[in-house]
């Protein structure tokens, strides 16, 4: 499927043997239908051939600031026509470089030069990795809003194992094509988080336990994505995520009122939070007073259910979370249809290391067609990430497959 007809991307290569790589990672980017530059360093050149890459993309490879053909501004050129550029393998040199803002070759000045996103796919022996340089200048890049891909840990070249390995191409392929996919187009996004509160009285409330870190890494990983998201939270304490507009409201009927009114406009809606199932039938406007001996009975109602009434909208594609502590998927799979979700994202909450306030998760990302990936323990951020990702290649499918269709018909 051609999720990237028309996207332009500049590859830089640097001098490592995972270079070899580069080479799959541009097919993978070709079958999505984009168009990539290669532009190798002097050392790259001694790992794969121009010759390999020219006959891949199909265009002339950069290799050289000072070449006959070159006018003295190809770098320049290079920059600008790039959507999106992408540094993989990145050796520890060449992210020293960028770090420095050093521009010594071909790839280094088109990189300074360029306007577009980056991306940085590090490739190095593991005690490069580790080095306090190579760790301040990622640190460097991180903070300039530089995308880091990676590195994996494993077996290495030199025969060491340890994290430094460059990614997947598939892993890098998946990042940069959601990167692509979203950026720059204002598309909306509304997402819940945290949990509601339904008063009893003044002082008194119904809650469940939700911390909102899930939601708010899906907040913040929406807007790192290009996305324009409105967060509707409930009561937590977690600062509101850059770039992102926060409503923090505190029952579950104001929650359906802002949500509602935002998804109108939305092409995605994420339901995250932990909404209260049920509320008192009557708040006391007074606080309850404890009577000697005597029990307390409270009658309650049942809230609505945010994303079931969200899902009817046309055009909207929904997403939900089945937190559960048992049948996790044949709960999951359940409440898909009966919810009528696009995508919902099972998590097992019965370990204290994946569940509620925890900071790492593991989950199943659950389809509409039935397909199901699951996704290891990772980090709230990275598994918020993932899932943006999964929403933005399933959206640029269903767009894609919707315009040869009806391409078909003319
Ligand atoms: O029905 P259950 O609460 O198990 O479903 C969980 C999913 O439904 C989550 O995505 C949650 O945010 C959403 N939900 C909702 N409104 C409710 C209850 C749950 O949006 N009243």
């Amino acid at each position: 499927m051609e999720i990237l007809k028309g996207k332009k991307i500049l590859l830089g290569i640097t001098g490592g043997i995972a270079a070899y790589k580069s080479c799959e990672l541009v097919r993978l980017w070709q079958k999505a239908g984009a168009d990539v530059m290669a532009v190798m360093t002097p050392a790259a050149v001694n790992f794969i051939t121009p010759l390999t890459l020219a006959s891949l993309t199909g265009r002339e490879v950069l290799t050289d600031t000072f070449a006959a053909s070159n006018t003295g501004i190809d770098h320049i050129r290079a920059a600008r026509w790039a959507d999106l550029a992408v540094i993989a393998p990145a050796t520890a040199n060449t992210i020293a470089k960028i770090a420095c803002g050093i521009a010594d070759n071909l790839l280094t000045s088109a990189v300074l030069a360029s306007r577009a996103p980056l991306v940085v796919a590090p490739a190095m022996n593991c005690a490069m990795y580790e080095n306090a340089a190579t760790q301040n200048n990622l640190r460097i890049l991180k903070e300039r809003g530089i995308a880091l891909v990676g590195p994996d840990s494993g077996y290495q070249a030199c025969g060491d194992i340890g994290r430094g390995r460059m990614s997947e191409p598939a892993e890098i392929f998946r990042q940069t094509a959601s990167m692509l996919i979203a950026s720059g187009q204002n598309r909306r996004m509304v997402i819940t988080a945290g949990p509601t509160e339904e008063p009893i009285d003044p002082v008194r409330c119904i809650t469940n336990r939700s911390s909102g870190k899930m939601g708010y890494a899906l907040a913040q990983a929406a807007a790192v994505r290009g996305w324009k998201v409105k967060l509707v939270s409930g009561p937590v304490s977690l600062p509101d995520p850059v770039g992102v507009e926060t409503v923090r409201i505190r029952t579950a009927s104001e929650m359906l009122e802002h949500a509602w009114r935002e998804a109108r406009d939305a092409e995605c809606f994420i339901g995250c939070a932990a909404v209260a199932d049920f509320k008192p039938s009557s708040v006391s406007e007074s606080k309850i007073k404890k009577t000697a001996n005597d029990g307390f009975k409270l009658s309650l109602t049942q809230n609505p259910d945010i994303i079931k009434t969200v899902a009817a909208l046309d055009n909207l594609f929904t997403v939900g979370f089945a937190a559960e502590t048992d049948d996790l998927l044949v709960y999951a799979r359940h409440k898909l249809q009966s919810k009528n979700l696009d995508m919902i994202i099972a998590n097992d909450v019965s370990s204290p290391l994946t569940g509620f306030n925890s900071d790492d998760n593991e989950a199943t990302i659950i389809y509409r067609n039935g397909r199901e990936t699951p996704v290891p323990k990772m980090s709230k951020e990275d598994l918020a990430l993932r899932i943006i990702d999964a929403i933005n290649c399933e959206l640029a499918e269903t767009a894609a497959l919707s315009e040869s269709e009806e391409n078909g018909r003319q």
